[in-house]
């Protein structure tokens, strides 16, 4: 998991690249690094750390970066440490050719084997470093040319690629090429922009061509795209496709860091999610991948629904919503057990595939499991034209807006308001919803936005709890029926952001273990709105102040009871059950933002992870 990006055009590539890579660093941000080329050589320069530390280097070191092509890479490391030598690209023993990689060559051990033998030498521990010595061998072996070599090389790969590599002594030729990670190509008639996302290029163009799995290009300065297909040098009709992303939904604005930003974004993306899809008045749901495939949802015996992190705990809410409202069984799976475990799925089965990015590498490959084994695959994804959208068989888009913090915030929101519009849908088909509690939850779906907005301004408030917590080292989140999934997703917000371990509960689980670990320096965030076991949450935090446990409880406006036994209340107003969810979670993704953002972390970029997990 890492990003990518390349030029090839009669601009200067360099500042294309370095402010691609920024743009990128929500895919990893480890170590960075670029290579610039001039006739018959090229400059390089890598380092450990972000892009800003690569942009002080190129200055101080005073490296020539003039030139009309060039790549760029930020790295997640997999294979070898952050480091100045796993850095990319990585360049061949005969430092002739140049090469950058996203993704992970799992027979890389092998063919470094094989490439020792042959007096091969390696610098770094990375895959990508035996990838661009085996192009070499074979090049020179065979007296190939670049494209053969690449070719030839790929169809010996097991593993997962996209890969841009150029030649020192024929830097207006660039080779790229695709297998599992994302690469998007973007298109003017003299230039190529290559990037992991089209992000990096929008500025340049609007035409874009997304590379699929399989296909290789040979890009030459001035010529047409060359499109063939890896195994078999096929040529391909390239479909280009037009851009539609707005720049200005991808600053920060006034906010400190995106994950501000876009947990205060959530009344409108929650508005946005909604939009065209539900006519309040009329009570009426459009869900255009439902509607054309209603009678394969009116006959589901169950749905499977498989997802990770934070988009796995919005399935573990629609397992409620879904079982609730449309009587279906539903099963949540993590995307990287579900695609190792040989899971029992037949012709016809409903399996719904949940992504933010649309990236993620095990939701994906689980996706692809369950199509070959026949199955109807539903997407909901936030990233328009990502892999995952573009692979199931019908879908919904959140219409969150570019999520950049790596901690999902809205995109969760998101979620969870197609879920509802799903199975209240769907329940409706079934008839397993009465009329009346189907109008009152469109009803309530339409003001619950704006208890959102509501919520956001107990902020202040948060930011005083946050003060007397944010140097202990150990949470709880507790939470019952549909708001046990809120109290696991608080806890992931926490744990990611501010390195403080958290774990969350079923609050009645607490006495068959977590119980052990109360006293008085742990806090305890507990969800007690009215409508989910209300009583049997009372019982739960007497257990805890009978340990002496601190509590912090999320409860709804008007509530004496609950508020009369903690030690902080965070109130939020009343809604249905099933959007509970919605409004318990801001307090915790606010709650997570301030003390992370007290013990001085990079909210946005947290330690060892990134945004897209395209690796396994
Ligand atoms: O893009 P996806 O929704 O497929 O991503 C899944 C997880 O990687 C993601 O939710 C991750 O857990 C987030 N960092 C959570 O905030």
């Amino acid at each position: 998991m890492c990003g990518i990006i390349g030029y090839l055009g009669d601009r200067e590539a360099y500042p294309i690249i370095i402010n691609g890579l920024k743009k990128l660093e929500y895919r990893g941000y480890d170590s960075s690094g670029i290579a610039i080329f001039y006739e018959n050589g090229y400059s390089l320069c890598k380092t450990k750390g972000r892009v800003y530390e690569l942009e002080k280097k190129i200055y101080s070191c005073k490296i020539k970066v003039k030139g009309t092509s060039g790549i760029g890479h930020t790295r997640w490391a997999t294979h070898g440490i952050p480091d100045d030598l796993n850095a990319h690209p990585h360049v061949s023993n005969s430092n002739e050719l140049i090469m950058i990689h996203n993704g992970i060559i799992e027979n890389y051990y092998s063919i470094k084997v094989i490439l020792l033998k042959n007096g091969f030498t390696f610098k770094s521990e990375t895959d990508t470093e035996v990838l661009v010595n085996l192009i070499e061998y074979v090049k020179k072996e065979n007296k190939f040319s670049l494209e053969e070599a690449v070719r030839i090389s790929l169809n010996e790969i097991v593993g997962a690629y996209s890969i841009a590599i150029v030649d020192k002594y024929n830097p207006e030729t660039i080779i790229i090429a695709k297998l599992g990670s994302p690469l998007a190509l973007g298109i003017n008639k003299k230039e190529f922009f290559i990037a992991s996302d089209p992000i990096p290029f929008i500025d340049y163009t609007d035409n874009v061509i997304y590379l699929k799995d399989g296909e290789m290009a040979i890009l030459k300065k001035g010529e047409e795209l060359d499109l063939r297909k890896i195994l078999d040098n096929h040529k391909l009709n390239p479909i280009i496709k037009k851009l539609q992303i707005n720049l200005k939904k991808i600053e920060k604005g006034k906010y400190k860091y995106f994950m501000l930003k876009e947990i205060y974004e959530q009344p409108k993306t929650i508005l946005d999610t909604l939009r065209g899809r539900l006519l309040i008045p009329k009570g009426i749901i459009c869900i255009d991948g439902i509607e054309s495939h209603k009678d394969i949802f009116i006959n589901a015996k169950s749905i499977t629904i498989v997802a990770c992190g934070t988009s796995w705990h919005a399935s573990l809410i629609a397992e409620y919503l879904l079982e609730k409202l449309a009587r279906i069984p539903v099963e949540v799976e993590y995307a990287s057990e579900f695609r190792y475990r040989n899971p029992i799925v037949k012709e016809k089965d409903v399996i719904i595939v949940v992504s933010q990015s649309g990236e993620t590498a095990d939701t994906l490959a689980a996706l692809k499991l369950a199509k070959n084994k026949g199955a109807f695959v539903f997407g909901i994804c936030n990233v328009v034209g990502s892999s995952i959208s573009r692979n199931v068989d019908a879908g919904a888009y959140t219409h969150a807006g570019p999520e950049i913090g790596v901690a999902s915030t809205k995109a969760f929101t998101a979620q969870i308001i197609i879920f509802v519009l799903l199975a209240l849908k769907i329940g409706k088909y079934r008839l397993s919803i009465n009329d009346n509690q189907y109008q009152s939850l469109c009803k309530e779906l339409g003001s619950v936005s704006e208890k959102v907005d509501h919520v956001l301004k107990v902020n202040q408030y948060i930011k005083e709890i946050s003060k007397v917590y944010y140097h202990v080292n150990n949470f709880l989140y507790l939470g019952r029926g549909i708001n046990f999934p809120v109290a696991l997703e608080g806890a992931l917000k926490l744990k990611e952001i501010s390195y403080i371990h958290a774990e969350g509960y079923p609050a009645a689980e607490m006495k068959h273990g977590p119980i052990a670990l109360i006293d008085k320096n742990i806090p305890v965030v507990i969800i007690a709105t009215k409508k989910v076991c209300y009583e049997k949450i009372i019982g739960n935090i007497q257990e805890i102040k009978a340990r002496k446990g601190k509590i912090i409880a999320i409860v709804n406006e008007g509530d004496i009871q609950v508020s009369m036994m903690v030690d902080h209340v965070i109130k939020v107003p009343e809604t249905s059950e099933e959007l509970s969810p919605l409004v318990t979670i801001i307090p915790l993704q606010l709650l997570a933002y301030e003390i992370a953002y007290i013990r001085g972390k990079n909210v946005d970029q947290p330690r060892n992870l990134a945004k897209s997990v395209t690796v396994e």
